[in-house]
């Protein structure tokens, strides 16, 4: 009798072990799955940033000095400073217009530079490959306001870019002038885009713009 009372207690022991078992490895299975789930929720979400609901896919082209109007080197140029607090805000790829012969470290001669080629209609090369557009929805276009207009390389950039049925966004960074002629260039250059409202920054504001990029942004829809 005493045997099998033993029996029984141990056949009651086994069983109950069986379940707790079961239970710990079910409890771990399904929190693993739910990280797992997690850090694919995460991929999307990274992956749906650069994809704005409203804007769609964004690219932001600037152009932007690092030789200050006063001669002082710049760490970042003014323009890239608001380019970069846009690229924040949205999760968009960028892409920096460099000139193939670099513009003078002086102002003045590169201002006497920047003049003569609005004389001219020139269009300065640009250094390297210009990016595949063709996969954007809207793309900003930011530079310097020279001589009250976008600098003649941006120019160069926008002759050699099609942007039909995209929305293109003017920013500027300037001192004085605003936004200067870009919106109208950008409207005379691509009269099959949506050309949308532009924000001027004044240059040595650009490091404590980002409060007024992110409200711009926002109105648009990022
Ligand atoms: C060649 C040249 C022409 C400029 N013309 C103007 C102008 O017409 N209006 C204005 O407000 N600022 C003008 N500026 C000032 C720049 O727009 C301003 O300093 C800007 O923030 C520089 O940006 P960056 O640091 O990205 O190059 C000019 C600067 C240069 C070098």
């Amino acid at each position: 009798m005493r045997k099998r009372i033993i029996a029984f207690i141990s056949a009651i022991v086994v069983i109950l072990v069986a379940i707790v078992g079961y239970n710990v490895y079910n409890r771990q299975a399904s929190s693993e799955s739910t990280t797992a789930n997690k850090q694919v929720t995460k991929q999307v979400t990274k992956k749906s940033t650069t994809t704005n609901k409203k804007n769609g896919k964004t690219l932001i082209v600037y152009f932007s000095r690092t030789d200050g109007v006063s001669g002082g080197h710049l760490k970042v140029g003014h323009t890239k400073v608001v380019a970069d607090f846009i690229q924040k805000h949205t999760g968009a790829d960028e892409y920096e217009i460099q000139a193939a012969k670099p513009y003078p470290k002086s102002y003045q001669a590169t201002a006497d530079q920047a003049q003569k080629e609005q004389q001219d209609n020139a269009r300065p090369k640009i250094k390297g490959t210009l990016p595949d557009v063709s996969k954007y929805d809207t793309v900003f276009i930011g530079a310097p306001v020279w001589w009250g207009e976008y600098p003649m390389i941006v120019r160069t950039f926008m002759d050699a870019t099609n942007l039909d049925g995209k929305t293109v966004i003017p920013f500027t960074t300037h001192m004085g002038s605003g936004l200067g002629n870009t919106q109208e260039q950008l409207k005379e250059q691509y009269p099959k885009s949506k050309v949308r409202d532009g924000l001027g920054v004044e240059g040595t504001d650009a490091n404590n713009s980002q409060k007024t990029v992110d409200n711009w942004l926002n109105k648009l829809g990022y």
